[in-house]
Order: structure tokens, then C-alpha cells, then sequence
């Protein structure tokens, strides 16, 4: 499973950047950050930071602005992903934007029919905010788990991009479920990478060796 970071401070990405794949904003993201002058600084400055994918949500909201706005920003980046909400505008760009070669990433999805609808337009990632959907008592991690089946069964191109998570639960359980994507927040990164048996385990280690360098046959 490749795993983006979900971000959109330049030195939270960087720190990150040797163990992701990836990266994805969202204007909220960017919004929080304080560091950019505006919308296409924040985007000269986090596309150039990762070799690897980068998603960027254009801000318009008809079919014809999006291409336009996609097409600015593709000539420009080449490693960019267009973030597009899902809808019957952002269908018509997405399905213009793949023929054009521009990948796309179909976001806002709390549903398996709006996932199908993005798979069918195109889409290169289709992404489905868990973390909303549990908040409102649905089971995100279903959508995702039938989103794979149903890209499976007619061998879409996209790829299924669990957002939204809120805890290292939720990665595993989508990792579970197939998804070929995470973007996860750095604090959870940070979460699944600890355990206090770990860190009682090196502490152990260490006061072993420390404790055996007293002896007289080292
Ligand atoms: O990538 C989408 C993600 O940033 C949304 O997360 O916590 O606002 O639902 P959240």
C-alpha cells in the first residue's frame, strides 16, 4: 500500500519525505498554513518537495474552469495531481482531463456509486474520507472495501485513496481492505510507528550492554 502524507506545511513534508509516496492537500490544508503568500505559492512551493505525487484541488467549480485551471497547473508540474470534487462537473473534467493525460484525483467521495462514477470518468485516485463518514455513524472503511471489489471486477485504472483517516486503526483496517492508497496526517504516521513494548524492549537492550561492559571478560 503507498501511503501519502496529508499536509501541506513544507517542513512537515520534508521531514516525511523519505518514507512517503506521495502527498495530498486540500484547500482547508492549505488555508492552515501561514507560510504562503497564496494558493499558487503554496502549490510552487509543496509540489517541489516530493518526487512522487502530488495532489492540489483546483478552485473552480464548472467543468470548463476546472479543465482550464488543471491545464495551467499540469503545464507547470509534472508530478501535480489535480484534486477534483466528485459531481457531474467534476466528472466532465476528470474524463477530459484523463484523455489529455493529466492525472486526476476524485475527492470528496462518501459513496461506492460516487467512487464508480470517478472510476468510469477516469479518475487516477479516488479518494474516500473514512474519518467523515465514521463521524456520521456510516462504516467508511466499507466504501473502501467495496470500492477495490468494484474496480477489481472491471479492471478500472484508478486507484483507491483512503483519506480522512483519523487513527493507526484505520490504516490498518484499509490496508485490509485493499486500498492501494492511504494519506495519512504525520501524528498518525508518527502513532503507527510506536509501541511501548519497543521501547521497553531497547531500553533493555541497552541497560544489557551497558550493564555487561562492567564485566571483566569484555
Ligand atoms: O485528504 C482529505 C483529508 O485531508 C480530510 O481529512 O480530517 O478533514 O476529514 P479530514
Amino acid at each position: 500500500m503507498k501511503i501519502f502524507l496529508d499536509h501541506a506545511n513544507p517542513d512537515i513534508i520534508k521531514k516525511y519525505s523519505p518514507i512517503i509516496d506521495g502527498v495530498t492537500t486540500n484547500p482547508s490544508l492549505i488555508a492552515k498554513e501561514q507560510c504562503f503568500s497564496g494558493y499558487h505559492d503554496a502549490i510552487k512551493q509543496i509540489v517541489s518537495l516530493v518526487d512522487g505525487p502530488v495532489s492540489i484541488e483546483i478552485l473552480s467549480t464548472d467543468a470548463a474552469a476546472m479543465i482550464r485551471e488543471a491545464e495551467e497547473l499540469a503545464s507547470i508540474y509534472p508530478n501535480i495531481v489535480i484534486k477534483i470534487p466528485v459531481g457531474l462537473d467534476g466528472f466532465h473534467a476528470m474524463k477530459e482531463l484523463t484523455q489529455k493525460g493529466i492525472r486526476t484525483n476524485a475527492t470528496l467521495i462518501f459513496s461506492v456509486n460516487q467512487a464508480l462514477l470517478a472510476a468510469k470518468a477516469g479518475a487516477s485516485y479516488l479518494s474516500i474520507f473514512i474519518g467523515r463518514l465514521d463521524d456520521t455513524g456510516q462504516d467508511g472503511v466499507s466504501v473502501v472495501r467495496d470500492t477495490v471489489q468494484i474496480v477489481k471486477n472491471f479492471g478500472f485504472q484508478s486507484e483507491v485513496l483512503a483519506a480522512s483517516i483519523r487513527h493507526p486503526l484505520h490504516v490498518l483496517q484499509v490496508a485490509l481492505a485493499g486500498s492501494h492508497v492511504a494519506t495519512i496526517p504525520p501524528g498518525v504516521i508518527d502513532q503507527m510507528g510506536k509501541h511501548p513494548l519497543t521501547d521497553k524492549g531497547l531500553e533493555i537492550f541497552l541497560n544489557d550492554w551497558k550493564n555487561a561492559e562492567k564485566c571483566d571478560n569484555f
